[in-house]
């Protein structure tokens, strides 16, 4: 990359930056200037299309049981962690404490737990969406059968988040054992679209084998599926997992790819995540086009033990507390935080 690009309309910029080989070679330079100019024009985009509001979530660590072994994380089945599961009433006083601090998204994540049948995941999304109006659910519970998801949304459930981790399939192979399947990702994905979700896709940065030309390809895939919401944070390796000894992911270029996804689908919804803000560097993130933040607002009973990868920040304040700090430091950036429901622009 030698810092020639330009920076013309909108189209123009656009079919340059949907090529392949071009994504590949910007991914692999770390020409700092040439990633700054990128870094400014999505934040530009961000707030063409959202203000300088950044929205809230909620997000609720359910279980930490998991029917699946993969390499990179610290919850999968073969981990030998202390495991837990929220009941119902835990589940709905963590939110209606949330619900009073003001927050209007509940994201409802676990491992994939067969415990939670397709009538406990009903019953908790009618129960939440009657107990909380105007509130917004997204439920990040993994691969399920059509009529499961089918039913969750004739349930009320608004949103689904399910990453789609690398969209090449020999490295999908890399970091997932034999027994979890490719097509099956991308079918879920399919359904959860078809019916109807805001769906959220996204992927590791620096997992594993993970190439400039694969980063490419996630985010050719993306602008192909258009998702309401990306989620992509760096990989961390877990001292329990297969994958404990490789390096992880850089902080620079989660941020700069932030950029990327921000340019090449302007109205979405973007965390930085809270991978990102282990690597202390959530506000950079924001910076670059993201702008949404979840805060993790699980009981005591869940914290520490959802431990999907090492170093996972652990606030002690209480939501109203964290919403306070988190909305003075997005003041002081220029931010304004925003706890609307705040549903992707496409679907208002
Ligand atoms: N480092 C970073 N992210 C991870 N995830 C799982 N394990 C790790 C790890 N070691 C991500 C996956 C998953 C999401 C819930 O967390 O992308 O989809």
């Amino acid at each position: 990359m030698n810092g020639q690009i330009i920076f013309s309309d909108d189209e123009i910029f656009l079919k340059k930056l949907v090529n392949e080989d071009f994504l590949t070679s910007l991914i692999s330079s770390d020409d700092k200037t040439l990633q700054s100019k990128f870094i400014e024009r999505a934040d530009d985009k961000r707030r063409e299309f959202f203000s300088n509001r950044i929205y809230i979530r909620g997000l609720i660590e359910f279980s930490n049981y998991c029917k699946n072994d993969c390499f990179y994380c610290g919850i999968r089945k073969s981990s030998k962690i202390a495991r837990y599961r929220l009941t119902k009433d835990e589940i709905m006083e963590t939110c209606s404490e949330a619900y009073s601090a003001g927050i209007r998204t509940f994201v409802l994540q676990s491992g994939e737990d067969l415990f939670f049948s397709k009538e406990k995941i009903v019953d908790l999304v009618s129960s939440l969406k009657n107990e909380f109006p105007g509130s917004a659910l997204t439920l990040s519970i993994g691969e399920k059968p059509k009529d499961e998801y089918k039913a969750y949304k004739i349930a009320g459930a608004d949103r689904f988040l399910l990453r789609h981790e690398t969209i090449n399939k020999e490295h999908y192979e890399k970091l997932h054992p034999i027994s979890m399947s490719f097509e099956n990702r991308l079918r879920s994905l399919k359904d959860l679209k078809d019916l109807g979700f805001q769906v959220g896709s996204g992927f590791m940065v620096g997992s594993p084998w993970q190439t400039a030309r694969n980063l490419a390809e996630d985010l050719r895939f993306l602008r192909l599926i258009q998702p309401h919401m990306v989620g992509i944070g760096p990989f961390i390796p877990q001292k329990l997992s297969p994958f404990k000894d490789f390096p992880p992911g850089s902080a620079d270029l989660t941020v700069f790819l932030i950029a990327l996804i921000r340019l090449l689908i302007p109205d979405a919804l973007i965390p930085s995540t809270t991978a990102l803000e282990t690597m202390n560097r959530r506000e950079e993130g924001i910076k670059a086009g993201a702008n949404v933040i979840m805060i993790n607002i699980s009981p005591d009973k869940a914290r520490g033990k959802y431990i999907i990868y090492d170093g996972k920040p652990r606030s002690v304040l209480s939501v109203s507390d964290e919403l306070e700090k988190i909305d003075g430091k997005l003041a002081k950036a220029g931010f304004s935080m925003s706890l609307d429901i705040g549903d992707s622009p496409r679907v208002l």
